[in-house]
């Protein structure tokens, strides 16, 4: 465990007493604006600002519980996690932040509504709602602003989780990292819809934190990426105020292919899509220039997430019958 991050977490945090089982319920979320490179690796500090929507009834479930004399016992869907899987590692350490004795161990039950490690952001859901069930179990009271900062630690796009809606994580200025949070954007629009279309769900080949780590050293076009992911920010963000769709999807998709486009660019080359993904690209592009409206966005995975309208949903189902519609707001 690094020194910086413990640090930080104490100026968080008011004490590391368990009081009782803690619970934590956190959604998905998708980045209409993405997040892409590092600028402070410890504390989990990016280059640039991002915005996204959650994606309510997909996400994480968490309970956890501090336990005197024995050691962590984690549970992903109901299975024991094996001691040197690269994802009970990920979790023992992010725990090392808040153990109140070396003595115990926590168990920790978590069960995600989506696929593991697929690209669709199940560990967004993941460390923002083991951060919500340290919050219940140590009874800290602590508003979902501070959570964001603690949750950006386990994973950058955690931040974005702990709320339904739209959700914009600020970069930040300081290098103690205590300015950047994400917090809601209080704006509902129950016409949007996203489409899931579900590629690939094995296990990608390389995670988003080595991918943009590889991305910020190795490739010589990044350099252009954090204007221009701010400038997104600002359009997608107005879009969102005006429910301009069309400047949505349109800024959307091309933030998304910009993203993949630094990736690619870099060496070796970080190629998430396949062939499908393209397909599927392909016929968006010609449903688009038959006249429906109809954009994708597309993370550190071979999945889309299509973005569209209410009115277009039968459509888009008829083109993807295998799509999974979900309507991020209340009807
Ligand atoms: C492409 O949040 O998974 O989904 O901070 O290293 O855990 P770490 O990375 P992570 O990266 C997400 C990258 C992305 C874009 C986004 O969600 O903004």
């Amino acid at each position: 465990m690094k020194n910086t991050q413990r640090n930080f977490v104490d100026h968080i945090i008011p004490h590391r007493i368990p009081k009782q089982k803690g619970v934590g319920k956190a959604p998905v979320n998708i980045a209409l604006s993405k997040y892409w490179g590092k600028r402070n690796v410890d504390l989990n500090l990016p280059t640039n600002s991002s915005l996204s929507i959650s994606l309510p009834g997909l996400g994480t479930e968490t309970q956890i519980e501090w336990i005197e004399n024995q050691s962590d016992q984690i549970y992903l869907n109901e299975t024991k996690m094996a001691f040197d899987s690269s994802f009970a590692q990920r979790i023992r350490i992010f725990l090392d932040l808040f153990r109140p004795s070396p003595k115990g161990g926590f168990i920790v039950n978590t069960v995600n509504s989506v696929p593991t490690a697929a690209g669709l952001a199940s560990s967004a859901s993941g460390y923002a709602a083991l951060v919500l069930a340290l919050n219940d179990c140590f009874q800290w009271g602590l508003p979902l602003k501070r959570l964001s900062l603690l949750a950006r630690l386990g994973s950058g796009s955690a931040s974005r989780s702990l709320y339904e809606g739209f959700a914009l994580w600020h970069k930040g200025q300081l290098d103690n990292g205590m300015d950047s949070y994400a917090e809601k954007i209080d704006q509902a629009w129950p016409e949007l819809c996203i489409g899931l279309l579900e590629i690939d769900i094995s296990t990608k080949p390389i995670s988003s934190t080595k991918g943009m780590q590889n991305t910020v050293n190795h490739c010589e076009l990044y350099q252009a990426w954090p204007d221009k992911a701010e400038a997104d920010l600002q359009k997608i963000h107005r879009a969102i105020q005006d429910k301009n769709f069309q400047q949505l999807g349109q800024t959307a998709e091309n933030n998304a292919l910009a993203m993949h486009a630094t990736m690619i660019a870099t060496w070796p080359p970080i190629l998430y899509w396949q062939p499908e993904s393209v397909a599927a690209m392909h016929k968006i592009w010609q449903l688009r220039n038959d006249g429906c409206n109809v954009y994708f966005t597309m993370d550190a995975g071979p999945n889309l997430k299509l973005l569209f309208l209410k009115q277009d949903a039968t459509v888009i189902q008829t083109h993807f019958p295998s799509i999974k519609i979900i309507q991020p707001f209340p009807q």
